[in-house]
Order: structure tokens, then sequence, then C-alpha cells
């Protein structure tokens, strides 16, 4: 088989890589990405001389490049995105571009060249906020309520595979998924971020009150998930994925940092709440462990521990990441902290 990864040099797309060349290492695999601040190659080191694994530079809203990369390819899965809210809320358009006119110039040139699955990779944040003390979850029935322009970029997008799928037959699968954490996560998102500031020496942003609440995941789990899906899921369908744990806040994430790093509660700075802030996601991922057999094996806290382990063994991996274009988005982002 051959398989077209978009955005296999960020976090997810890279851990995926990793994993599909280890479990079905019989497989061809493109890797097509345009290295923006968030894709690194570092990520994909080991598979340099791998004859079955090609990295091809490009932007998903090239048509020409996209056609051209889609030729004899059996089964798409698409990870490339702009992805991060709080530079959403900075530069909005930049996530209309790629999330939108990237997933459909994709669909559009899957459907021309007529592969045999279109997998799109979405999150749970199309779905909107939950309450705080509520025990609601999300589930494939909840309607669509995006809040930031990430998650209405992204939920224009999963309309646009429906649309897909409805309109022209393309075969089409999505997965939403909740927050995933793990191996070369880039330090703008919470976890790595509040791991490498840490080992910097420095303090945590936390956003507002921090009783704010995200279903983790081990990116793992989210790639054997998709994996279940592209063998036996139904052609049409949604998949939610989610994590096992249990509305723990954003606090409660920093002390488990704070306490596996051996570090006290001074190193928590509470800054200004970021705008439209959704309070709460919970993922209901009964759909896929009763048709797919799929649930999340990884625990939060014994990976959240290995997590914090690989950041340490890391040390040059984040470093060059945190150096050059990262320093000016921080300091518009956080001011001085
Ligand atoms: P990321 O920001 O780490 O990586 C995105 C990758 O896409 C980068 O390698 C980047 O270079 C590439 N890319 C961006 N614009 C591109 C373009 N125009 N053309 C080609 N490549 C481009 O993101 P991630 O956290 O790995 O997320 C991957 C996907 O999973 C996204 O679609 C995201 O919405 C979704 N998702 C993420 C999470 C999460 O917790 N990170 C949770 C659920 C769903
Ligand atoms: P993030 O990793 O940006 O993921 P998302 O917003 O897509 O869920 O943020 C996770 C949670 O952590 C979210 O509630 C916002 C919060 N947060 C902070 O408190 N401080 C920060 O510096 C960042 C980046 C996030």
């Amino acid at each position: 088989m051959k398989l077209l990864i978009t955005g296999g040099a960020g976090f997810i797309g890279s851990n995926f890589i990793l994993y599909w060349t280890k479990n079905h290492p019989k497989d061809f695999i493109i890797n097509f990405d345009k290295l923006t601040y968030a894709g690194n190659l570092e990520n994909l080191k080991s598979l340099e001389e791998n004859p079955n694994y090609t990295f091809i530079k490009g932007d998903i809203c090239n048509e020409q490049a996209v056609d051209k990369v889609m030729r004899g390819i059996d089964t798409v899965v698409h990870f490339a995105a702009e992805s991060h809210v709080d530079r959403s809320i900075i530069k909005p358009s930049d996530f209309v571009v790629t999330n939108v006119l990237g997933t459909q110039v994709l669909l559009a040139a899957a459907l021309r060249n007529n592969v045999g699955r279109f997998h799109h990779v979405s999150t749970d944040e199309v779905f909107g906020s939950l309450n705080f003390n509520d025990k609601s979850k999300f589930n494939e029935r909840t309607q669509y309520n995006p809040r930031s322009p990430y998650s209405a970029s992204k939920a224009g997008s999963d309309h646009l595979v429906n649309a897909y799928f409805h309109t022209y037959g393309l075969p089409i699968t999505i997965t939403n998924c909740s927050n995933n954490f793990g191996p070369y996560m880039f330090p703008e998102k919470f976890i790595p971020l509040a791991i490498t500031n840490i080992l910097e020496g420095k303090k945590v942003p936390v956003y507002g009150d921090g009783l704010y609440v995200r279903d983790w995941l081990y990116v793992m789990d989210h790639c054997r998930a998709i994996d279940l899906v592209l063998q036996k899921g139904r052609i049409g369908e949604t998949y939610l994925v989610g994590g096992m744990t249990n509305a723990v806040s954003n606090i409660e994430v920093i002390k488990k940092i704070l306490k596996i790093m051996g570090k006290n509660e001074d190193f928590i700075e509470h800054v200004k709440d970021r705008p439209g802030h959704d309070r709460r996601y919970a993922v209901d991922w009964s759909k896929i462990k009763n048709e797919l057999g799929w649930e999340p094996e990884y625990s939060f806290d014994e990976w959240l521990e290995k997590t914090v382990q690989w950041y340490k063994e890391n040390e040059k991996w984040w470093r060059d990441v945190k150096s050059g274009e990262y320093q000016t988005y921080y300091k518009e982002q956080y001011g001085k902290i």
C-alpha cells in the first residue's frame, strides 16, 4: 500500500509515520509537508535510510504539487494544519487558508486520482465548550459549535470532507480526537511548554483561573485509533477519539508535572486568560470502542512521566525549536514571563 501523509513533519504526523513504519513495514510512505515553524524533519531522522519512506516539501494549497504527489496513492492521512489556538487568535487568515482551502485542494486531487481512502484528522474542539461542573461529553451526534478561529477552520475542513463523500462519493473517514501529548510536541502547546519552561528555570503561564479541562490522550493511542479506522472503519463515518483523564484541570496537570520534576508550585504564574477560552472538552469514545475495539491504553500519569523524561533526554531537540521564530512568538504571547 502507498500512503500519502500530509503534515508528517509535525507532532502527531511524525509519531504516526514512526508508528506506521514499525507496524506496517512493507507499506510505502510519502510525507508531504510545507515545513512551517511546526514542521521538523529531526523527528524522522531515524527513517532517512528507509527505502519505503520519502519526504516531499510542499504546500497543500498548491494544486499542481498536490496533484502530482497524489498520483498512485492508495490512502491519504491528512494531518497538515495550522494547529495552535493562540496563533489562530493572532492571525486567523493562515488557518483559513491551510485548514479550509488546503483541505479542499487535497480532496479535489484525491477525487481526480481515485484514491481508495481519504482519512481526515480533526479535533474535538469543533464541538465547542462544555460546562465545568456537569458530566456531559461530546459524541458523534453533538452539534458543531466551534469558538476559536482554529476550531472554526477545522470545522470547515470537516464539513468539506463530508461534502466530498456525499456529493462525489469520495471514500472518506474522519477522526475527531481530544488533546494529545507525547514526544515531538511543539513547545507552544501547554504540556511541552510547561516541561521545557521548568527545565529552563522559567515560570509556567497558566491562563485565567487554570480551571480548564482537556481530555488528554497519549499520541500513540491516537495513532492506533487512526490505524484501526483505516483498516476497519466504515466509509463516510466519523469516529471520536478521547483519553482516560477524568476532569483533570490545567492546574492539576501543572502540579503533576512539577511533582514529577521535583519542583515547587512557585513555578506557576497565572496570566491573562485566552479570549473565548473553551472551559472543558470530554469525549465519549464508545462508538470506536464498540465498532472497532479501540480504547486508550496509555495511562495519563505514567505517560506524562515518560513524556517529561523524553524532554529531559532530548534537550537539543527542544532548544533548537525554542530558538529563532519561537522567541518572537513567545514575547508577543507572554510578554516578559
Ligand atoms: P503540528 O502543528 O505539530 O504540525 C502540523 C504540520 O503540518 C507541520 O509539520 C507543518 O509544517 C505542516 N503544515 C502546516 N501547513 C501546511 C501546508 N499548508 N502544507 C503542508 N504542510 C503544512 O500539528 P499536530 O499537533 O501534529 O496536529 C496534526 C493534526 O491533528 C492537525 O490537523 C490538528 O488539527 C489535529 N489534531 C491535533 C491535536 C493535538 O492535540 N495536537 C488533537 C486533535 C487533532
Ligand atoms: P493548548 O495546548 O494550547 O491546547 P488547546 O487550547 O488546543 O486545548 O492548551 C491546553 C490548555 O492549556 C488550554 O486550556 C489552554 C491552557 N494553556 C495555558 O493555561 N497556558 C498556556 O501557556 C497554554 C499554551 C495553554
